[in-house]
């Protein structure tokens, strides 16, 4: 029994004690309760309560709205066996379980000890708390394996982090065979609902909502990477309806910040308990741990929202801006982006980039970025990624002379890069054959053309780091499109001999690595922006977002598309990462065919980007994209930083009664500034667009309604009070097909 429990062994499965917090003050966001063993973090938004049981397990106890200081949390104890078959341990909700002892939930570690010994009972042994920040140890019955579970806690949120250490003090090695970053156990209830997203390449972030039945739904990423498959994120809502309600109802959320594989369960046990738990993927999973060696977890963040799915987004999305981004508490707003991959692909060289930046400076565009095909024998996705040196046809002057003349045209510039890919037509994989992830004498099968480097290796990460660092230094280049353009196959490293346990730490290594040369090229280079591409969304996650500004969301650039993809991501991610481009019509996808100013509408709900043509525009066509990225440019801070309110959701479209028509609406910080985004699908039987009510607005102030783009039912007044537009609401003018309108909102 730990030290600090024999003083209290008074403290049966009968007895329950109060939390009260003689000793702490009210501003004090953790305290530890030494009469009851009780931790309880308290916030605004949230108080979380765990506790050191009888048996010195640490078990969950509370997680959700604030309940007073003053409230008792008590201690339960570990339910009674009520059959052989469903003793005590398999119905504890754990905080951090080891696999050991009787549990069939899902673990949270497993270990291999040498002597074939895999049973693990960790119990609480010590503690800290400094600050916002909690650390608890805990400790195997017999082993000297060592837990340090992490918490840090943003007050402002209530979003809580939290992560592990795993440490061997034993004499042998071991192997971890899983690893969870947190198990979070939801308060006891029936009627959960899960939410969650699905996708493919150009098909991201499909919100999925089911009824959470006995069982484990199981969310995951076996990919290497995040994946477009599964986005590690849950919202779990109580006594929701099939569509969530986005203002109402009590909402538990959280996000995992890792882009390798990961995964998520969600388990309801035989008691009907929820727990979640979310990692690394135990999927071909090993870690062995030498003697004094440890594992350190990835961040598990979560939070509470008592208002329904849309105040857990917002939640989510202030989260990300003031304590993920790399510029976090403030980001700057993301510029006016112009790319010209959908126009030019691969053929791109000095005159033909100038041509487009000219024409991009004359519309507001802020910053000019040149994707793929500038390097190497680059003229296609067949050969060329892994020599990172300017192709001399297209350039023959190198970069600078493109530069300086995007700098004249006051942009600054950008480049896109594929640093973890390779080409086996290129002569980094000439000379280099064995850096890439591969089985001995197994078939390298190709994506795209490519195999993936192996960024574990030291010698890989050395060039990667190098030929960047290069390219940032010799060239005054302010953003980096960073893609990652197939997903692992053959996943071995076998320089690191035949131990596939060894060879098995490539699912940790190759991301470290990666997270590793981000954050130095960021130290060295502070100016530079970076955005996170993976075919689109196939690297969104709060782990890459710490060391990025944004994401490209999708490759799907169809604006009717567009607005459910950027729906569903919208639950996890704040617009203000959401990169989006203008490009032409018909779009390549669905050749579906939309206006200009449709177009423009759905990207300005993100981060605005112009990926069209410019070289076929008509002057009509500069002139509506001139007014609409000035327009844009007046309520970038708002969409980019504001709350988000998704007024009319275009998800479920033909499937759970959902809308094909969209509605969202930001409101800046300090409510005088508020943008209203509206989508038509098609006008059927003569109906008018349903009445927007707005959200967010201050009742008392009165707005002035000034159009972006299109008109409003006659009768609309030019001015009126929050109270008017959020209960009488508006109609917008739209009729036929593919229409947009939008409006903003300003204090008098
Ligand atoms: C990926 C990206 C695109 C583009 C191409 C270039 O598909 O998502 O935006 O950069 O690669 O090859």
């Amino acid at each position: 029994m730990p030290k600090h429990l024999l003083h209290t062994a008074a403290i049966t499965a009968a007895v329950v004690l109060s939390a009260v917090l003689p000793t702490a003050s009210a501003q004090e966001t953790i305290h530890y309760s030494p009469a009851t063993h009780v931790f309880r973090i308290d916030t605004p938004a949230v108080t979380y309560a765990l506790g050191v049981n009888a048996q010195g397990d640490l078990q969950a106890i509370y997680w959700g709205a604030p309940i007073a200081p003053a409230d008792p949390v008590p201690m339960p104890a570990r339910h009674a066996e009520v059959a052989s078959f469903d003793g005590p341990t398999t119905v504890t909700p754990f905080e951090y379980p080891g696999w050991g002892s009787v549990d069939y939930t899902e673990p949270a570690l497993k270990i291999t000890f040498p002597d074939g010994n895999r049973d693990l009972v960790l119990h609480y042994l010590s503690h800290t708390i400094a600050a916002d920040n909690l650390k608890i140890t805990m400790k195997d019955i017999s082993r000297d394996v060592f837990v340090d579970l992490i918490y840090t806690v943003d007050p402002a949120t209530g979003v809580i982090g939290r992560s592990s250490v795993i440490t061997n003090r034993t004499k042998e090695p071991l192997t971890i065979e899983q690893a969870a970053s947190a198990t979070w156990n939801l308060p006891h209830g029936s009627d959960y609902t899960l939410r969650y997203l699905t996708g493919r390449w150009a098909g991201e972030d499909h919100l999925q909502t089911q009824k959470i039945a006995p069982g484990t739904t199981v969310l995951e990423s076996r990919r290497g990477s995040t994946g477009h498959q599964n986005n590690p994120w849950f919202a779990i809502e109580r006594g929701a309806t099939p569509n969530p309600d986005e203002d109402s109802g009590e909402v538990w959320f959280g996000a995992l910040a890792w882009s390798g594989n990961w995964r998520i369960t969600v388990e309801k046990n035989q008691v009907e308990d929820i727990r979640v738990t979310g990692g690394y993927n135990p999927f071909d999973f090993a870690y062995p741990l030498a003697p004094g060696a440890t594992l350190a977890t990835p961040a598990f963040y979560a939070g509470y929202s008592g208002h329904g799915i849309g105040e857990a987004s917002r939640i989510l999305h202030r989260f990300e801006l003031t304590q993920i981004l790399p510029q976090k508490p403030a980001p700057r707003p993301r510029p006016v982006i112009y790319n010209s991959w959908e126009a030019t692909e691969f053929a791109v060289d000095e005159p033909g980039q100038t041509a487009l930046a000219e024409k991009a400076a004359s519309i507001g565009v802020e910053r000019f970025v040149m994707d793929d095909g500038w390097f190497g024998a680059r003229n296609s996705d067949h050969a060329g990624l892994g020599d990172w040196y300017v192709n001399p046809q297209k350039f023959p002057h190198g970069l600078k002379p493109l530069i300086d003349k995007v700098h004249a045209l006051h942009m600054d510039f950008g480049l896109w890069v594929e640093p973890e890919m390779v080409n086996p037509d290129s002569d980094l994989y000439r000379a280099h054959p064995d850096w890439v992830l591969n089985f001995t004498g197994r078939p390298r099968t190709q994506a795209r053309n490519q195999l993936v480097l192996n960024l574990a290796r030291p010698d890989v990460r050395a060039y990667v780091f190098g030929f960047l660092d290069k390219l940032l230094t010799e060239n005054d280049i302010a953003f980096l499109k960073w893609d990652y353009n197939r997903n692992w196959a053959e996943p071995g490293w076998p320089a690191l001999g035949p131990d596939s346990n060894q060879q098995k730490t490539v699912y940790v290594q190759y991301i470290r690595n990666l997270y590793s040369i981000l954050a130095e090229l960021r130290a060295k280079h502070p100016a530079v922006e970076i955005e996170s591409c993976s075919g689109g969304g196939g690297r969104v996650d709060l782990g890459i977002l710490g060391l990025t500004d944004e994401v490209w969301p999708s490759d799907n650039t169809d604006p009717f598309d567009r607005l459910s993809i950027q729906d569903g991501f919208s639950y996890a991610y704040s617009p203000g990462v959401m990169m989006a481009w203008v490009t032409d019509s018909p779009g390549w996808l669905n050749q579906r065919t939309t206006s200009l100013a449709y177009r423009f509408l759905s990207s300005m709900q993100g981060s605005l980007g112009v990926g069209a043509n410019l070289n076929h525009w008509t002057d009509a066509d500069f002139a509506t994209a001139k007014d609409l990225i000035a327009a844009y440019k007046s309520v970038r801070e708002t969409v980019q930083h504001g709350s988000l309110y998704r007024l009319i959701s275009p998800r479920g479209f033909g499937e759970t009664g959902g809308s094909e028509n969209s509605a969202t609406e930001s409101v800046s910080p300090d409510r005088t500034q508020a943008v209203l985004f509206t989508f038509l699908h098609s006008s059927t039987m003569g109906y008018p667009y349903p009445q927007v009510y707005l959200k967010g607005l201050d009742p008392a102030k009165q707005y002035r309604i000034i159009s972006i783009y299109g008109t409003l039912a006659k009768d609309t007044p030019e001015t009126a009070s929050g109270a008017y537009w959020m209960h009488h609401g508006l109609t917008p003018d739209l009729t036929g097909d593919f229409k947009a309108a939008a409006f903003k909102f300003e204090v008098r």
